[in-house]
């Protein structure tokens, strides 16, 4: 019998017996789901990239979601962005692996690897990174959401360098940083240097730019500038997803949100946010299209 959920489950802890079916189920539904995709990425040849897409779970559905977006947008987006690509396809690849990072550092999988992910589980309970003006520490978010054994979990999580007192939220961003680190050492074919330069930059706008990219003397060579704007697309594509899905806004209300974050931008060029801006009028006229893509997992 092939029983398949209909989103990817959830991983349990390696000691867990359960884990290897679940592994293999989640690893499956990966490739059926890029498959479907058609966006010439085979993870049949990438396994330590689908086993890490696996899980990351809700992550990479949301990705999936991403993608489509862009499939749909792509051709306006070509026309009102310069973009060179005929197709989306390199961009929806860089979609599916950007927040790949989730599933931990790069390299063999330890068990501070289990803890990391633990904290990019969608939260069950609402939580502030700041409060009170201070910076929210990793062990108040365990406290927080309630963990089990969180002594355990604090300890795997030092063993790795990340400290109960450090902020939340720089926990929480290294995962861009981790994407690069992951997606690096796989350059060649159907992940190209310029889509891991796009997905790795998914979070400029929170000063994330684990490729180095230089934003603050905007480069002329198109190939570059390209790399910008392409991440800007995704950038936005995700705050606006995020926005919808786990935010539960409407259409209107996340652009309305997704504009008032470009707009306190104001340490990014101009010419940058502009893109952003272009990519939000066309999200804002695409709303029909998009409808359907959410609150169903
Ligand atoms: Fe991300
Ligand atoms: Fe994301």
């Amino acid at each position: 019998m092939n029983f398949r959920p209909e989103s990817l489950p959830d991983i349990p802890h390696p000691a867990n017996p359960e884990r290897p079916e679940l592994q293999r189920t989640a690893e499956e539904m990966v490739t059926e789901k890029i498959d479907a995709l058609d966006i010439g990425l085979d993870v049949r040849r990438h396994p330590e990239l689908r086993a890490r897409l696996a899980e990351i779970a809700s992550h990479f559905e949301d990705s999936l979601v991403m993608a489509k977006i862009i499939e749909r947008l792509y051709g306006t987006l070509k026309k009102r962005l310069d973009l060179t690509d005929a197709d989306p396809k390199r961009l929806m690849r860089a979609a599916v692996l950007h927040d790949i990072g989730k599933s931990g550092p790069a390299g063999a999988e330890t068990a501070a690897h289990y803890a990391i992910r633990r904290l990019f589980i969608p939260p069950r309970k609402k939580f502030d990174p700041f409060k009170d003006g201070r910076a929210q520490k990793v062990s108040d978010f365990v406290a927080h959401q309630g963990f089990m054994r969180p002594e355990k979990l604090l300890a795997d999580l030092l063993a790795a360098g990340i400290a109960p007192d450090q902020p939340m939220l720089d926990v929480w961003r290294r995962h861009a940083q981790w994407t690069y680190d992951i997606l690096k050492p796989t350059v060649n074919g159907d992940i190209d240097e310029k889509t891991l330069y796009i997905a790795a930059s998914h979070h400029l706008l929170e000063n994330e730019n684990p490729a180095g990219l230089n934003l603050m003397d905007v480069p002329t060579e198109a190939h570059i500038l390209e790399v910008l704007e392409m991440s800007e697309l995704l950038a936005a594509v995700d705050k606006y997803q995020a926005l919808r899905e786990r935010g539960g806004l409407k259409h209107e209300d996340a652009l309305t949100q997704l504009e008032k974050t470009v707009s306190a931008k104001t340490d990014l060029p101009e010419s940058l946010r502009s893109k952003m801006r272009t990519v939000i009028a066309v999200l804002k006229d695409s709303g029909e299209s998009l409808e359907g893509l959410f609150g169903k997992k």
